[in-house]
């Protein structure tokens, strides 16, 4: 059986866990947070971030499960740099065109749908009914959550994070590293760095 580390042993690190199992792979984690933990749930935890690292050989398979964006994107390139391959993993309930793109590191849960010549870039969250119209592009580590929508041709940028159920117009541009509030209505262009929320959105911070 094809072995997998997950770097993450939280909420997130054990639904990617059961996301990873269906696609065929052995699970065991590491975490610097929890360096007293053995396991969690049933799963293992081998050590440490730096333990992974001197364990190519055993896992040269591993992906980052970790919710915040910039934390998850920073340990990626981490790995990435030093030799590890970051599967795709895709729930066997979602939908994927065979004209969409999805790079490495990428998850993929249940009931999503991406539909044909969008593009997905690596280490991104699709969560549980997301839908990503076609010709949509997701930058590197942005997460959509649980029931995002993106019509087609929205272009989200890199780190930002859309909360649940959250929702955009065609061909709207959401700037890097901005936060959508959950159940908000994107109809304009989000400038980068902003918190933003409400139906059309307001911006309420400015990072
Ligand atoms: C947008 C968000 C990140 C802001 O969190 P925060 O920085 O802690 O901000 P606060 O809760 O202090 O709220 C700030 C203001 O925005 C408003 N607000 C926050 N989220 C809102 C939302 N989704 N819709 C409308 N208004 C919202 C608050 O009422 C508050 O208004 P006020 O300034 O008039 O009092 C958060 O509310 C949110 O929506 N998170 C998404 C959660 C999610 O989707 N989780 C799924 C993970 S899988």
């Amino acid at each position: 059986m094809k072995k997998l580390a997950i770097v993450g042993a939280s909420g997130h690190g054990k639904v990617v866990a059961d996301l990873a199992e269906l696609c065929g792979y052995q699970v065991v984690f590491f975490d610097d947070t929890y360096p007293n933990k053995t396991n969690v749930e049933h799963w293992q935890i081998l050590g440490t971030l730096t333990d992974l690292l001197n364990r190519i050989g055993d896992y040269p398979n591993a992906i980052v499960a970790i919710g915040n964006n910039s934390i998850r994107c920073k340990l990626s390139n981490d790995l990435l740099s030093n030799g590890f391959k970051a599967p795709v993993l895709t729930h066997p309930s979602a939908t994927v065109s065979k004209y969409a793109t999805i790079k490495e590191g990428t998850v993929i849960f249940a009931h999503a749908v991406v539909n044909a010549f969008a593009k997905i870039e690596t280490n991104c969250i699709i969560n549980t009914s997301v839908i990503v119209e076609h010709d949509c592009v997701v930058g590197n580590s942005v997460h959509l959550s649980p029931s995002v929508a993106l019509a087609g041709g929205t272009k989200i940028g890199e780190l930002s994070w859309l909360g649940i159920g959250s929702v955009t117009k065609q061909l709207i541009e959401i700037g890097s590293n901005s936060i959508i509030g959950a159940n908000s209505t994107v109809i304009n262009n989000i400038p980068a760095n902003v918190t933003v929320v409400g139906s059309p959105t307001v911006i309420k911070k400015i990072k």
